[in-house]
C-alpha cells in the first residue's frame, strides 16, 4: 500500500535503497557492536558486556583441539576473513565449514571441537541444521548472531550478539563487517591479562622498558600501573638501562620488555640478553610468533601482540597493558574509576 511504502521510505532516511543506508551506516554499526554486546548466557539473558555471554565456556574453548567455523554465504566470508587472526592468536587449528557441504559430507566433528556458527538472521536453515550435528557430535557450540531469539541463538551453548542493528537489504553488507569485527575481538581477548596480573598482584614494583614507537608506551602503562593500581611502576627508555635502572634488576622485580617487531627489535633482543644475564624476571611483550625465537630458554612470559604497521603498533601494545593495570587493580581491591587522590579534571595548580 501506499502508506507501507511511505514508511519504508522513512526507515531509509535520505538513502535510496537499504543497501546503501546500510553500507552507510558501518562506522556506526560497528561501534555498536564493539561497544555495548547484548550478551547472552546459557539461559538466553543478557548477562553484561563484552562477550561475557562466552565467559563460562572460554576455559573449554582454548582447550579445544579444533575451532570449526560454519556458515553460509556472507557469513561464510566473514568467518573466512577473521581466520588468520583466530589462529595465529589461538594457536588452535581453524577449520572452515560451507554449512550445507559439511552436511553433505557429514564431516567429522569432535567433543573436543568447538563449532562456532555465523548467521545474520540466525535462522538459516543449512546453518542450523549444521548446529543440531555438531551439537549431536557433542562439539560445544558457539553461535555469532545479528538476531536476539533466533534459532541459532537459542540453540547454541553460548554466543555474542552482533548488535549492528536490524539489515534489511537482502545483499549482507554491514552484519559482514561486524561479523569480522566480533571474531576478531573473540581472538583478542583470549590473551589473557588477568592471569597475569595474578601473578604479580602482590608485587612492590614493576619495571616497563619501550624505544622508539614504544617508548610512549612504556611511560603510558607505567602511569595507568601507578594510577590506579596504586603499585609503584616505572617506565623506562630502554637506553637508559645501562645508566642506572640496571642496579634495580634481580630475581624478584617484575619487567615488561616491549619488543615487538620495529626498527628496534635488535636492540630490545639486546635488552632482552642482558636482562637475563642478571636472572631478570622477565615479561616480553612480542609480535605474535615471536616468543620462541625472543627467549629460546623459556625462562620468560610473553604478551603476545598482532602485528600492525610500525607508527600504528603503539596502539595495540598498550590496550594488553591497559587490561593488567585494569586486573591489577581489581585484584589489589582499589577503585578503578576514582582513583585515590586524583580527579578526572585537575582544575587547580
Ligand atoms: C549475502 O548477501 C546473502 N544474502 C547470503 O549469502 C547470506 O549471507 C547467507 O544466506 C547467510 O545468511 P545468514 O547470515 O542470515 O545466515
Amino acid at each position: 500500500s501506499t502508506l507501507e511504502m511511505e514508511v519504508e521510505q522513512i526507515r531509509k532516511g535520505n538513502f535510496e535503497h537499504f543497501m546503501e543506508k546500510e553500507i552507510h551506516e558501518q562506522p556506526d554499526s560497528l561501534t555498536m557492536t564493539m561497544r555495548g554486546q547484548l550478551i547472552r548466557g546459557g539461559e538466553q539473558k543478557a548477562k553484561g558486556i563484552l562477550l561475557g555471554g562466552l565467559k563460562d565456556h572460554l576455559k573449554t574453548m582454548r582447550r579445544s583441539r579444533r575451532i570449526l567455523f560454519i556458515g553460509c554465504g556472507t557469513s561464510y566470508h566473514a568467518a573466512l576473513a577473521a581466520r588468520p587472526v583466530v589462529e595465529e592468536l589461538s594457536g588452535i587449528p581453524v577449520t572452515m565449514e560451507i554449512a550445507s557441504d559439511l552436511l553433505d559430507r557429514q564431516g567429522p566433528i569432535y567433543r573436543e571441537d568447538t563449532a562456532i556458527f555465523v548467521s545474520q538472521s540466525g535462522e538459516t536453515a543449512d546453518t542450523l541444521q549444521a548446529l543440531e550435528y555438531a551439537k549431536s557430535n557433542g562439539a560445544l557450540c558457539v553461535g555469532i548472531t545479528n538476531t536476539v531469539g533466533s534459532a541459532i541463538a537459542r540453540g547454541t551453548h553460548c554466543g555474542i550478539h552482533l548488535n549492528a542493528g536490524c539489515e534489511i537489504g537482502v545483499a549482507s553488507t554491514k552484519a559482514y563487517t561486524s561479523q569480522i569485527a566480533v571474531i576478531v575481538m573473540l581472538a583478542l581477548l583470549d590473551k589473557d591479562m588477568k592471569e597475569l596480573a595474578a601473578l604479580l598482584m602482590d608485587e612492590q614494583s614493576l619495571l616497563v622498558f619501550g624505544r622508539g614507537y614504544n617508548y610512549a608506551t612504556a611511560l603510558e602503562c607505567a602511569l595507568k600501573v601507578k594510577e590506579v593500581s596504586l603499585m609503584h611502576a616505572e617506565g623506562i627508555v630502554a637506553g637508559e638501562m645501562k645508566h642506572g635502572p640496571l642496579a634495580l634488576v634481580d630475581e624478584t622485580l617484575p619487567i615488561i620488555v616491549i619488543a615487538t617487531r620495529d626498527a628496534s627489535l635488535n636492540k630490545q633482543q639486546s635488552v632482552i640478553q642482558q636482562l637475563k644475564a642478571r636472572k631478570g624476571r622477565l615479561i616480553v611483550m612480542c609480535t605474535e610468533g615471536d616468543a620462541e625465537f625472543m627467549c629460546p630458554d623459556g625462562t620468560c612470559r610473553f604478551i603476545e601482540v598482532p602485528k600492525v604497521q610500525d607508527c600504528l603498533q603503539p596502539i595495540i601494545n598498550i590496550v594488553p597493558l591497559q587490561l593488567l593495570a585494569y586486573h591489577l587493580t581489581v585484584f589489589r581491591g582499589f577503585n578503578v574509576d576514582q582513583p585515590r587522590n586524583l580527579a578526572k579534571c585537575v582544575t587547580t595548580q
